[in-house]
């Protein structure tokens, strides 16, 4: 296994004494509630009110402002004393945020996760093992009876389309301008763009190189969605869409043009091994010598921290319950078994990119 670093020290060890392995092993144990709790903390706006009131607040004053009860405010708080996201002065009765209850208010990644869980996993990983063992998106029955969840995303409801794009959309979006580099968009003539969503990297292209081309080839469902968020912006004339199912291994990629760039973000990952390498064949056909495939995906073992390792290995089984049953967030030595399965080369491998430790390698087709 390729781990960085940091995550070789710390998988190949154990990382705690007994009495910390036994309070991990509680915490593991009511995670579905201590969740619960961190999410309304945030929701009912307490974590936020105890970040204005650095000298503290205690639990009525806190129920006069949220408008809750006594009775929930006080279970909520001691649930939030007692996982550490808030400390008490025992002489005053004061609450003050703790640093846990800090990053849960103020970071964006944590913040974009929470949402994500909620809105989209939650219910569905109820089931996980009927997913495991099906693999079949079991979770996802309650939304709708799609096969995937990628044929329903236009149809979810809007506060759970609204998790899910701000889950994609943190991850991805953060990492487009140094991308924007690695393929030289600049000198690019017509970017095939696999996968495209609802075109926020389309957008970064037309902004960023005035007489660049750009086909986004998506599921018809979201190609609709592309052409709503398009509409009107800069450059939009320079973006075209292909609905098509990539998992028909029939559909073969669009060949009416010479893509110089062909870009995969965050795509592979929502299919099996097997899928990936039919995709991947495919595209090939339309690869000349001199271009590239470019694909970029956060591989769980090219991370820097633990954190970013254990949220991807986390949202691979957001893959098993929720989207597919059959694709996860693969590692280095599975990504470059199946690039080599289809007939290409990785000729490099650029790491770190944006916050969210994407990877983008680079491929060619083999010689
Ligand atoms: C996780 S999103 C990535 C979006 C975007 N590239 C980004 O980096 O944010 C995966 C995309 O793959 C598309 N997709 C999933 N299954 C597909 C299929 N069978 N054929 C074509 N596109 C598919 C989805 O509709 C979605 O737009």
């Amino acid at each position: 296994m390729h781990l960085f670093d940091n995550l070789k020290k710390a998988f190949s060890k154990e990382r705690y004494n007994a009495q910390q392995a036994q309070e991990m092993a509680h915490l593991y144990s009511w995670g579905p509630v201590i969740f619960q709790v961190c999410r309304l903390m945030i929701k009912y706006g307490i974590l936020d009110m105890l970040n204005e009131h650095r000298e503290g607040m205690n639990q009525d004053e806190i129920s006069a402002a949220t408008g809750l009860s006594a009775y929930a405010t006080k279970c909520l708080l001691e649930a939030s004393l007692t996982t550490h996201i808030v400390i008490i002065d025992p002489d005053t009765n004061r609450y003050r945020l703790a640093k846990i209850g800090w990053f849960l208010l103020r970071d964006q990644m944590i913040r974009a996760d929470i949402d994500f869980n909620h809105d989209v996993n939650y219910e569905g990983w109820f089931v996980l093992d009927q997913a495991l063992e099906q693999g079949k998106p079991v979770g996802l029955k309650h939304f709708g009876n799609w096969p995937t969840i990628y044929e329903g995303l236009s149809s979810l409801p809007e506060q759970v389309q609204k998790s899910w794009f701000g889950f994609d959309h943190y991850y991805s979006d953060h990492s487009f301008d140094e991308a924007l580099n690695i393929i030289s968009a600049n000198n690019a003539r017509h970017l095939l763009d696999v996968g495209g969503n609802t075109g926020r990297f389309a957008m970064r292209c037309v902004e960023y190189n005035p007489s660049i081309e750009v086909t986004i080839c998506d599921l018809p469902q979201q190609i609709g969605l592309m052409q709503e968020a398009v509409k009107g912006k800069l450059g939009a004339d320079r973006i075209h869409g292909v609905g098509m199912n990539l998992l028909d291994e029939q559909s073969a990629f669009p060949s009416d043009q010479r893509y110089d760039v062909i870009w995969m973000s965050q795509f592979l990952d929502c299919f099996s091994e097997q899928q990936i390498v039919s995709i991947l064949r495919r595209a090939a056909t339309i690869l000349d010598k001199d271009n590239r495939i470019f694909i970029m995906e956060t591989l769980w073992d090219r991370q820097d921290y633990v954190p970013a390792a254990m949220s991807l290995t986390m949202t691979s089984l957001y893959f098993t319950a929720l989207a597919n049953g059959n694709s996860k967030m693969y590692n280095t030595d599975d990504m470059t078994c199946m690039i080599h399965k289809a007939g290409l080369e990785i000729e490099a491998i650029y790491d770190r990119i944006g916050n969210g430790g994407h990877s983008i390698l680079v491929c060619k087709r083999e010689i």
